[in-house]
């Protein structure tokens, strides 16, 4: 390994979390090269954050990962995912703040250990901190519900050097069409899609938050189960429809899923990623 930072982190994980040791030489022995580069740049901004964050949030990965196990086995017994309604789960879930901090720093480190997570590593603000990392003259407002997620982000863009070109507030996706419109040349909105109700509507705001010809870069979780997703996407070609029926065009899309599935699984857990473009 050519990073001694992700070499020294995988044997932590190996001595302590065996059990987990496997699957993360997965994802690294799907692309070598391309789990370093990831790894090593999410932890370095995370081992800038704070004395002890890379130990606290491989211990969130762990309860994390464990926790969506079990989601998707009842979800296999059951047929269908726990939680429906936004409310409930708003008060098991996204209301509880030190929970909420462990799920986020758990999330963070799927974006390389798990080898389906998507091939670009989603994050806590860690998509649009490499976002900015990448396009010097850009800035960034993140929308979240979640004062965890905007202590985080925060966080993480500091570690990263771009807090000045970015902010962080809390709020409802679904509220930001009280925004003004064509506004962002770009949408990043990761793994939000499953959390809603009322899926159609974001579509329809990042419609208007765009302006005519800019990208939006989508991603939502399909047959997955977990505490807060709501909304049971079954086929990659629903993803399609909510854009084209927003008249967002889909430029590219990706879809993956884990190698190894439960026992006699009837679902099959995938995360898929659009690019959409807004026409001109
Ligand atoms: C699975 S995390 C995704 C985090 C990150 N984007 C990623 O891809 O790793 C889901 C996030 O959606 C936020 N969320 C859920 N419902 C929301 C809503 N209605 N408006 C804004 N954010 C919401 C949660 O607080 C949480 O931070």
């Amino acid at each position: 390994l050519s990073s001694p930072l992700v070499e020294g982190f995988i044997n932590t994980v190996s001595e302590q979390y065996p059990q987990y040791a496997i699957g993360v030489q997965e994802s690294y022995q799907k692309s070598p090269e391309r789990f370093t580069a990831i790894a090593s740049k999410y932890l370095t901004w995370l081992g800038a954050t704070q004395n002890g964050a890379v130990d606290r949030a491989l211990k969130a990965y762990v309860d994390f990962t464990s926790s969506v196990n079990f989601s998707q086995a009842r979800y296999e017994h059951d047929g269908h995912y726990e939680n429906k309604s936004f409310t409930e789960v708003y008060e098991s879930h996204y209301s509880k703040r030190e929970e909420m901090d462990d799920y986020l720093w758990g999330v963070y480190l799927t974006n390389f250990l798990w080898s389906h997570h998507l091939d670009i590593a989603p994050g806590h603000g860690g998509w649009g901190v490499w976002a900015l990392e990448q396009k010097k003259n850009a800035t960034l407002t993140g929308y979240d519900i979640s004062p965890s997620s905007i202590a985080i982000a925060t966080e993480i863009a500091r570690a990263a050097k771009v807090d000045d070109r970015s902010e962080y507030t809390e709020r409802d996706a679904l509220d930001l069409f009280s925004l003004d419109p064509e506004i962002a040349d770009a949408v990043i909105c990761s793994f939000l899609i499953e959390h809603l109700e009322q899926p159609d509507k974001l579509l329809h705001v990042i419609n208007q938050l765009l302006k005519p010809g800019g990208t939006a870069f989508l991603t939502g979780a399909l047959t997955a189960a977990q505490v807060d997703h709501i909304y049971e996407f079954s086929k990659e070609s629903e993803l399609f429809i909510l854009a084209e029926d927003a008249d967002l065009r889909v430029i590219e899309s990706l879809s993956v899923n884990p190698e190894r599935l439960l026992a006699k699984a009837k679902f099959t857990p995938k995360s898929m990623a659009l690019i959409l473009k807004k026409p001109t």
